[in-house]
């Protein structure tokens, strides 16, 4: 059963009545453009087929009552008094989106609902984002306001940010509010424009997630993020976005070796997506492998936040003849890599990497086709 059956079914079970509106919001994978968001960079990410949904109808008090299936959870919210607890749950990515809108004068009414979701938790498919954009839509189809992609991307990250503690760029939350079927969205994580363009034909995304996790994952990216805007600092610049890779290579011995490396990953990593652009451009998926290749090689050397795991399923990836390019995706750690591969030969590339990863590794992988979709959107009525 689709979840968005799923959602429905348990909300009539629940409320005696159909739901008024069901909402979803995806997880994505990034293509290219690997920590480079929160140094106003550019980031190639897809909206993935695999979301949060929500089946809901408004309520004339001022508080959410929401069910999870996932969590076989239920918790209520007061709209008119929100408090950031100290245990976090669930509810607070709810709670987190209500008091970003609110705090940007969006007037909030109630609901209840259902809430169910597929985008895997911690493997680095976003759904902590695709649950923030799913209740931002519930929050917008009872309370009627105007649906802004960037405007809701920003609540969502300064709910991230600000009521979960993560600090996270807006690469996440831009693509679940913005993602497109059928589309890669190059993001201007400055201006947040965005520009859509099709994978080259014949070509299919493969999701390889290790199946590791890493809870290192918090205070190495703070770490990465201090080194980034510290490297920022010495050039006198606003962000590395602002350094052009020749410059920067010209002025780099200035740097200590350690944010040399860091900076310089950044800085070839804005370098290489918007090259990946030209390639999609161009149809040319050689172009494009070759430049997600580079890109876990940088992450791996320079940036540093590749691990074991993900070295031997990108290894694995790249030395199939049905990969274009296979790397890392997501903050890194753990979780998952991607590969863009020949369509025609996906399901084959699926069974030899799995094999190769598992006598690499003894753990076991889940590997999956996955096509780009539409971000977050009322789907009924
Ligand atoms: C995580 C963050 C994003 C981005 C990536 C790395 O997914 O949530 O904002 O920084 O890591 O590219």
């Amino acid at each position: 059963m689709s979840l968005a059956n799923t959602v429905r079914e348990h909300f009539v079970a629940e409320f005696g009545e159909a739901p008024a509106f069901i909402v979803r919001a995806p997880g994505r994978v990034n293509l290219i453009g690997e920590h480079t968001d929160y140094n106003d960079g550019f980031v190639f990410p897809l909206a993935i087929d695999r979301a949060a949904w929500i089946a809901l109808r408004p309520r004339a008090d001022a508080s959410v009552f929401a069910i999870s299936l996932d969590m076989n959870e239920r918790r209520q919210l007061a709209l008119d008094d929100l408090r950031r607890p100290a245990e976090l749950t669930w509810m607070d990515y709810l709670a987190g989106v209500a008091w970003a809108l609110t705090e940007r004068g969006y007037a909030l009414r109630g609901w209840e609902g259902v809430l169910a979701g597929d985008v895997p938790i911690g493997s680095g498919l976003s759904s902590s984002a695709a649950l923030e954009l799913a209740a931002a839509r519930a929050f917008q189809c009872v309370s009627g306001f105007q649906w802004d992609a960037a405007a809701m991307a920003l609540a969502c990250q300064a709910a991230e940010n600000e009521w979960l503690g993560v600090k996270c760029g807006i690469m996440d939350q831009m693509i679940s509010a913005a993602g497109l079927p059928n589309r890669a969205l190059l993001i201007d994580c400055r201006s947040l424009e965005t520009d859509a363009a099709p994978l080259p034909e014949g070509t299919a995304v493969v999701i390889l997630d290790t199946g590791t996790r890493r809870g290192l994952v918090d205070s190495a990216y703070n770490e990465r993020r201090e080194q980034c805007e510290a490297a920022a600092r010495h050039f006198g610049i606003t962000a590395l976005r602002d350094i052009d890779s020749q410059t920067f290579a010209a002025r780099a011995h200035k740097l200590g070796a350690l944010s040399r490396k860091r900076a310089r990953h950044v800085v070839t990593e804005n370098d290489r997506t918007l090259r990946a652009r030209d390639a999609m451009n161009d149809g040319d998926a050689a172009r494009l492998g070759q430049l997600m290749i580079e890109s876990h090689i940088s992450l791996r050397d320079d940036f540093e936040v590749s691990s074991p795991a993900l070295d031997a399923i990108v290894d694995c990836a790249n030395a199939d003849d049905a990969c274009y390019g296979a790397r890392m995706t997501g903050a890194g750690f753990g979780g998952c890599a991607l590969a863009l591969v020949n369509a025609d030969g996906a399901a084959s590339f699926v069974e030899r990497v799995s094999a190769c990863y598992i006598a690499a590794t003894g753990n076991q992988p889940t590997l999956y086709v996955t096509r780009a979709c539409r971000g977050a959107e009322t789907v009924y009525p």
